[in-house]
């Protein structure tokens, strides 16, 4: 059988930025002319006078846009329902500024260090713990990362996210990927007793331990609240390297602090570039000029569709690498949104892909659906179409017309957002010029900012995840934490007294009855 050869394609560009980064070498981006070329934009034209009768008119958004204003002054005040057991959780607001560049340095060299000494790296955390590092790593890095050479990721070890679910299989399945390798861990949890956190802690900390005694220290890093807490201790009595989790920032806007940099800094991310594209945004969004103000316009729009009965937002990418912060928003906004009856689900697409399946729904289903494109203008690659001499597929007219890849990629979300709007479907597209820890940065921020304000204009704490606490206790209660015994008793109690109705799929039919 034939090889496959690249010579035809060139270099890959993401491979190429890896080994640049790898080699400290930043993108200029202190230049004016590199602010400009990395400028995130918000059309929200599609947003307006649809063809059915829920659509958004201008004039539903005007009505919003003295709340909204207010919203963006008591955030910057630091005023209205913005606490978590006293401590006001806008600590990520100013952070941009704050950090120190010292406090990069410091992240950098530390994993530095530490990479040199490893062959693999398991970040292991859930939710705010995870997403935004998983989204950020994915989205500047090769899609094959881990299977690549050492040298053509930069000489950054290989990593590995573990903790966000309770899965066996994918925790063996991991564990075969590390075998023989030299691992180091960095566990994150800000309240350090989440249950999918703790045991991979435990099953890794065990197993480093176990062959390393004492030396397992070295490899051993927690990120976590500055003073309490179970991992706090821990880490204290080994001996652990530590980072700190900030009390008055919450997991969902954390991915500024320690609980993104460490891991950013072991894949080589510039941590300088990330928080000036947080310190861009930052500027842009403190302002009360709604229609220069991209977080405003966005919160304001969402909440205008969602009082016109929309329920839905698709987050749509034409990007693979954009896809899984479009899983980070599935987490920042339904988890600061769903509150008392209210909020937009938000359902991460990566588009062609979901064009074929719950696109049907989109263009034709219930109109309870707004849908936000995260267009992605210049991949790395642009990869050309090649001409065929008898074009028996009928496509030389793309390379005729000059198009490539990138180009046609375009048109996967130009193409829905103009058939789903007609449709019936609100939507407004993000376009994020290129996949640089900037471009992240800014539009984090923008988010962060977004969902704040959503969450004055719903009249509700935006920073607090009161339901994702009573599942944490259900769990403890079930698998029997010690401390939740009585939640055991009244689960218990309770369970036992609904009527359980199950249905066996067996040939025998005392087991496919229902009870
Ligand atoms: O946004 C949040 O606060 C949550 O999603 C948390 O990040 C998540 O529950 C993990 O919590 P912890 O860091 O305490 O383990």
């Amino acid at each position: 059988m034939a090889r496959f050869v690249l010579d035809e394609f060139g270099e890959n560009e993401t491979i190429r930025r890896q080994i640049a980064r790898g080699r400290g070498q930043e993108e200029p981006y202190e230049h004016a002319a590199f602010e400009q070329a990395n400028t995130i934009s918000l059309d929200v034209t599609n947003m307006f006078d649809g063809p059915e009768p829920t659509s958004l008119h201008r004039k539903d958004l005007e009505e919003i846009i003295p709340s909204a204003l207010e919203a963006n002054t008591m955030l910057e005040r630091g005023e209205g329902d913005i606490r978590d057991h006293d401590i006001p959780m806008t600590g990520w607001l100013n952070l941009p500024e704050e950090i120190t560049a010292s406090h990069l340095k410091e992240i950098a060299s530390a994993t530095r260090e530490l990479s040199g000494e490893i062959d693999a790296f398991v970040s292991l955390g859930i939710g705010g713990s995870y997403l935004g590092i998983e989204a950020t790593f994915r989205a500047l890095t090769h899609s094959f990362f881990n299977q690549l050479p050492r040298e053509q990721r930069g000489g950054a070890p290989e990593i590995y996210f573990l903790g966000q679910n309770m899965d066996p299989d994918f925790y063996r399945d991991t564990f075969d990927m590390l075998e023989g390798k030299r691992v180091a861990i960095n566990v994150i949890s800000k309240s350090g007793t989440t249950t999918e956190t703790a045991i991979a802690f435990r099953i890794l900390q065990q197993a480093l331990e176990s062959r390393l005694g004492e030396q397992a220290r070295r490899c051993i890093l927690v990120t976590t609240d500055r003073e309490k807490g179970a991992l706090k201790k821990v880490a204290r009595e080994k001996g652990y390297r530590t980072f700190v989790i900030p009390d008055n920032v919450g997991g969902r806007f954390s991915v500024l602090t320690d609980v993104g940099l460490v891991g950013l800094a072991m894949a080589n991310i510039d941590l300088g570039e990330f928080t000036a594209g947080f310190r861009r945004m930052r500027r842009l969004t403190r302002s009360n000029d709604f229609w220069r103000n991209p977080s405003l316009v966005h919160a304001a729009l969402r909440y205008a569709a969602w009082l016109k009965g929309k329920k839905i937002e698709v987050v749509a990418t034409n990007a693979t690498s954009l896809y899984p912060v479009a899983r980070w928003m599935e987490q920042l906004f339904p988890e600061s949104e769903g509150h008392k009856g209210q909020g937009l689900w938000v359902s991460p697409s990566l588009y062609s892909e979901k064009l074929h399946a719950n696109g049907q729904m989109v263009q034709q289903g219930e109109r309870n659906i707004i849908e936000t494109f995260l267009l992605l203008r210049e991949h790395d690659n642009r990869l050309p179409i090649p001409r065929q001499r008898d074009d028996m597929d009928g496509l030389n007219f793309l390379p005729d017309n000059g198009m490539d890849m990138n180009d046609i990629n375009r048109k996967v979300v130009e193409g829905p957002a103009y058939a789903h709007y007609q449709g019936g479907v609100p939507n407004m597209t993000f376009e994020i010029p290129r996949r640089n820890s900037y471009n992240l940065g800014q539009f984090y921020y923008l988010m962060e900012r977004s969902v704040a304000v959503s969450g004055f204009l719903l009249g509700h704490n935006p920073f607090v995840q009161p339901g994702v606490e009573s599942y944490k206790t259900a769990m403890f209660a079930l698998i029997g934490k010690r401390g939740f015994e009585d939640k055991a008793k009244r689960m218990k109690e309770k369970l036992q007294k609904m009527e359980r109705t199950v249905i066996h799929a067996s040939e025998n039919p005392r087991n496919s009855d229902p009870k």
